[in-house]
């Protein structure tokens, strides 16, 4: 079923969500929450998609990037789903990119996300998961990772004077990111 998606100012996406018990995970509520969250991120044309964007309290987040319309620039992601997702920096480097997110309208702006991370958590089917994220995608996972924590990417943000609506995006700042992408790739390999 497609979710209604809570918009930034709705008190459910600063909610500190809970983390889902093993046994639970199974259950035919976790499950189909799994598939909203997938239905609602494909139809929203989003990267990702976190559960307390759809006001449930939950520590799941579901990611995919498959020649994303809102982020052509946007290396590709096989579809993941993360329960539990516990992120550590593998690097003191940090690379400044541009984000946005369903729950924040019409915005872009650059926020600093380490660029080689340790994600581990467990899949749908409780499996252990436990992987290495590099580059622009290393960011992509931070954000819905933060939103399990209440954090939007606006309070990421060093610097307010990055953010810009998406057709001053695409008229002012969209080639040049391009270009940072391309060279974050060759840097990182995602
Ligand atoms: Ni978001």
């Amino acid at each position: 079923m497609i979710r209604q998606i809570v918009q930034i100012g709705n008190p459910a996406l600063r909610q500190i969500a809970d983390a889902v018990k093993e046994s639970e995970v199974a259950s035919t509520e976790i499950q189909n929450l799994i598939d909203d969250l997938i239905e609602t991120m494909r139809s929203a044309n989003g990267a990702g998609l976190a559960a307390t964007q759809i006001a449930a309290p939950y520590r799941i987040c579901v990611i995919e990037v498959n020649k994303n319309p809102r982020y052509p620039y946007k290396p590709d992601i096989p579809l993941t789903v993360l329960i539990n997702p516990k992120v550590t920096f593998l690097t003191e480097e940090r690379i400044n990119v541009y984000e946005g997110c369903l729950s924040v309208p019409n915005l872009r702006g650059k926020v600093d996300r380490c660029p080689e991370i340790l994600i581990e958590g467990l899949d749908r089917d409780g499996q252990i998961l436990s992987f290495v994220a590099k580059g622009i995608s290393a960011g992509t996972f931070q954000h819905e990772l933060d939103h399990l924590d209440g954090l939007v990417f606006t309070d990421r943000m060093k610097d307010a004077s990055s953010l810009t609506t998406i057709d001053e995006f695409a008229a002012n700042h969209e080639e040049e990111f391009k270009q940072q992408v391309i060279n974050i790739v060759k840097n990182y390999g995602s």
